[in-house]
């Protein structure tokens, strides 16, 4: 059980941020699992089958890596696959404040669930999924900030 964990998020689109959490998380763990949220809160440019399939290409040379998209509550999903890990990162005291609250929520619900939160390496702090999306919009570079397959989606959508 405890060598299965669970990385959440709505991955809109996956970043350079993200596959250094997922490559570093997947060398300490046995399998991990990319739980992608179906139904986020938010407002998402890509559909999650495109999410699925980005983040599909972009880990395909990890063997202990699984994506599934996933809706209703993390600690449902967790569950369902037989862990009580979470991997959640934090890039700044901004993110402290949320991750903070949906781990309270999340071992209120489920109490034997533990979160692990890992920090960015340093040059990739600040990326988000969203501030790349603003930098695109208004016609800005964001190929340092994504892999070739994602900038490649960016592309499709203008
Ligand atoms: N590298 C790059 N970006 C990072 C990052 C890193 N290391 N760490 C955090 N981020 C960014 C993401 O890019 C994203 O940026 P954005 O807001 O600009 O898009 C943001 O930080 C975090 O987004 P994400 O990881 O996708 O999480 P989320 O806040 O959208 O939450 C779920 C998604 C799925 C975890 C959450 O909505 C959830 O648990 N939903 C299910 C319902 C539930 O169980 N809720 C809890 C109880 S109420």
């Amino acid at each position: 059980m405890k060598n299965t964990v669970i990385y959440p998020g709505t991955f809109d689109p996956i970043t350079y941020g993200h596959l250094d959490i997922i490559e570093r998380v997947a060398s300490i763990f046995d399998t991990l699992i990319l739980a992608v949220s179906c139904s986020s809160h938010k407002k998402t440019m890509f559909s999650v089958t495109e999410r699925i399939q980005l983040i599909k290409e972009e880990t395909k040379h990890l063997n202990n890596v699984i994506v599934k998209g996933f809706s209703g509550l993390t600690i449902d999903f967790a569950k369902d696959h037989n862990s009580n890990i979470l991997i959640r990162s934090i890039r700044s005291i901004l993110d402290f404040e949320y991750e903070h609250n949906m781990f309270n929520i999340n071992n209120h619900l489920m109490n034997n669930l533990e979160t692990i939160f890992f920090l960015p390496s340093p040059q990739l702090s600040f990326i988000s999924s969203s501030g790349i999306k603003k930098i695109f919009k208004h016609g800005g570079d964001i190929s340092s900030f994504i892999p070739k397959s994602v900038f490649i989606a960016f592309c499709k959508k203008k």
